[in-house]
């Protein structure tokens, strides 16, 4: 299977300068250039937009950033996100951007359309033992059940994400590295399937 045209977006529900999580993604957007997959990171602290309220959209339209935001996703086809767990759930940054982009309304395209034509596939780094996997969970239903997105069932955790990684940015567990390889390149597939060649 030619996967030349398939391109993977991987971002991150943290924007913060050190973040684990942003380290996992840009491990990530490695791994799939390094096998061959045309891929982007992108930092959530690039797109900042205001806290989700109706009648700012009312007044103000549909932020700038969420606008640039739903474009990056759109060409790409496939999604990896890495988001930390706070306090057994999805991060308000990651849950603020999914609801802003899931506002934008593009003529001719059905409502969602950036989400439902898409692959993701999730992960999360944490300094616990969990690697924040229960957060997972929740990201997993917004996107599932809340934007009508395929979802890989496959996860990615960093555990003890303090210790996990090399000053290169790889893991220093060669097999964990190896499983999040296994994981994208599930997700270059998977998105090549839906999207065709
Ligand atoms: C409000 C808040 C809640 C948190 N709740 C959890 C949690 O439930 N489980 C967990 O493993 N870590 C939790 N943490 C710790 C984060 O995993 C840790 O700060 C992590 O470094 C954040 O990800 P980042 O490095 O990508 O920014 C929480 C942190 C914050 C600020």
């Amino acid at each position: 299977m030619s996967l030349s045209s398939t391109k993977l977006l991987f971002f991150a529900g943290s924007a913060r300068e050190a973040s684990f999580n942003k380290r996992v993604a840009r491990l990530g957007a490695q791994i799939a250039e390094a096998n061959g997959l045309a891929a982007t990171f992108a930092d959530l602290g690039d797109y900042p937009m205001p806290l989700y309220d109706a009648d700012l959209q009312a007044l103000e339209g549909i932020p700038e950033n969420a606008l640039k935001f739903e474009a990056l996703m759109k060409v790409h086809t496939g999604i990896f996100i890495a988001s930390p767990e706070y306090n057994a759930s999805i991060t308000p940054l990651l849950k603020n951007t999914l609801d802003w982009v899931s506002r934008v309304r593009i003529e001719g395209e059905e409502p969602l359309a950036v989400f439902k034509s898409r692959v993701f596939a999730l992960g999360s780094a944490s300094p616990g033992g969990m690697g924040g996997l229960r957060g997972v969970n929740t990201t997993r239903t917004v996107l599932e059940l809340g934007l009508g997105a395929l979802v890989l069932p496959d996860q990615f955790a960093v555990p003890k994400a303090g210790e996990a990684f090399e000053a290169n940015g790889h893991l220093k567990n060669r097999d964990q590295q190896e499983n999040f390889k296994a994981l994208i390149v599930k997700l270059a597939r998977a998105a090549h399937v839906l999207h065709g060649p």
